[in-house]
């Protein structure tokens, strides 16, 4: 099976009805990203920030996985799928994909904050304000904020330097490094872009294909010639 890595960011949940960053109606154009999405948010207005989190994860829980999450989890019979997103929602698992890795983190976890290994489910989506870690500290979602490192990264581009195609869907490509993952695969490696927008593909040197839809349709037409093309060859 040839190895297929999808990175996916906030428009691949768009059609689940969760709300993108950097849209017209996108999260950063109602809450500024320095009061809810920093460490000096959350050491500066606790309160605000575990409240934007709990919002968050109430939409994702409403929420279901749409049909290109699902088109997604059914490569897997066809490929060796890897899927790296940016997005912190569960709904790739929750379509059945089983090799998923987050790059920016997980609203359904939380973690110590004094000990960033310390890591907790959280069940439900109401993290309580002052709720403590097994160690004593303060618990916070386990979310990667701006300014903070990206420890899943190197694990990410060393799945994409092993990629044999690469799909890429729902991100402006603006943030990194998640984004820099695109120039990581090797040259010659195809990569098919879903996307009814401009994102930012300059980065991008290998072959790009684009199909210019939006997740839901574009993902299972994607599926489809990724299969015909592709697999048992
Ligand atoms: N289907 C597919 N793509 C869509 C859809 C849709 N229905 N709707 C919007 N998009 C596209 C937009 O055109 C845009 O290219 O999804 C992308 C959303 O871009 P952003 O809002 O910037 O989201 P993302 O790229 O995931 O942001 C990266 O920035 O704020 C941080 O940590 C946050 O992980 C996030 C990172």
């Amino acid at each position: 099976m040839k190895r297929l890595v999808v990175f996916t960011g906030a428009g691949m949940s768009a059609d689940s009805g969760l709300a993108t960053f950097r849209d017209a109606d996108g999260l950063w154009a109602n809450y500024r990203i320095e009061d809810v999405c920093t460490p000096e948010a959350l050491a500066r207005n606790r309160a605000l920030v575990i409240r934007f989190y709990n919002e968050r994860r109430r939409e994702m829980l409403r929420c279901e996985p749409n049909a290109g999450h699902r088109a997604i989890a059914a490569l897997e019979r066809d490929f060796d799928v890897d899927v790296l997103t940016q997005n912190v929602d569960d709904l790739h698992e929750r379509a059945g994909s089983t090799r998923v890795t987050h790059l920016h983190g997980e609203l359904r976890k939380l973690r110590s904050t004094a000990n960033p290994d310390l890591i907790v489910p959280i069940e439900g989506w109401e993290q309580p304000l002052d709720a403590r870690a097994s160690d004593g500290s303060l618990l916070r979602p386990h979310i990667v904020f701006f300014g903070e490192s990206v420890p899943m990264f190197e694990r990410a581009a060393e799945i994409a330097a092993r990629a044999e195609i690469m799909v890429v869907v729902g991100t402006s490509l603006a943030v990194y490094p998640a984004a820099s993952l695109v120039r990581y695969v090797r040259p010659g490696v195809p990569i098919y872009l879903v996307d009814p927008g401009n994102p930012d593909t300059c980065g991008i040197r290998n072959p790009l294909t684009v199909i210019r839809k939006r997740a839901s349709e574009g993902v299972p037409e994607l599926a489809g010639l990724l299969r015909r093309t592709f697999a048992d060859k």
